[in-house]
């Protein structure tokens, strides 16, 4: 049964169903973390993920907003793509978004919550996040710019016989 809360006009929800995967590419392609990323990477992530969305005021009700964590429902989860489209930023929509995730059932009594964030820390400590205690326990690896490396080398749309060259 999917959870669903108003806030103003928008409201939110945890309805799979409802994300609008190509609004959600269309976003993260240009974000500054997933850059280049392909709408079927997208796809793939959104399917193996919970995801959350924030939706427009009646009557086009479009999806104006996201978030997805990644988790094993029991004792971690990762919160992450978390965004609000530029024209309805302002309202108090991500901070009611991350206490909607927060809330969620599946998501409780979890040993660890993590995120990344370049510069919206402010928006997350006031859910209760803190840098991590000890960083040196911490390892990673990873590979910025690899969704645009992906792209050169494997085109989203490969070319259709008849197609003029590029
Ligand atoms: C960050 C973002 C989701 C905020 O959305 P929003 O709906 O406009 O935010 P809200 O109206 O709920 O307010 C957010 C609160 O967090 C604070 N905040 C802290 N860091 C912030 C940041 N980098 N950007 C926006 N707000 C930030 C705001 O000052 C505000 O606090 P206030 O209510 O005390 O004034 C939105 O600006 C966005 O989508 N940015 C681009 C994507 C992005 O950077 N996402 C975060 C990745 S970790």
């Amino acid at each position: 049964m999917s959870r669903r809360k108003e806030h103003g006009e928008y409201f939110l929800g945890d309805d799979p169903g409802k994300i609008d995967l190509d609004m959600v590419h269309a976003f993260l392609t240009r974000s500054y973390w997933s850059e280049g990323i392909s709408r079927d990477l997208v796809a793939r992530a959104i399917g193996a993920s919970l995801c959350y969305g924030i939706y427009g005021p009646a009557p086009a009700a479009g999806q104006v907003g996201f978030a997805r964590v990644i988790t094993d429902v029991a004792t971690f989860a990762y919160l992450c793509d978390v965004y609000v489209l530029e024209a309805h930023r302002g309202r108090g929509l991500s901070k009611a978004l991350v206490a909607f995730v927060l809330g969620d059932p599946r998501l409780q009594g979890l040993r660890r919550f993590m995120l990344l964030t370049r510069d919206a820390h402010g928006l997350y400590e006031r859910f209760g996040f803190r840098p991590m205690a000890d960083p040196s326990r911490c390892m990673e690896i990873t590979r910025p710019g690899i969704y645009l490396s992906q792209r050169e080398v494997r085109p989203e749309t490969p070319p259709r016989s008849g197609d003029p060259p590029a």
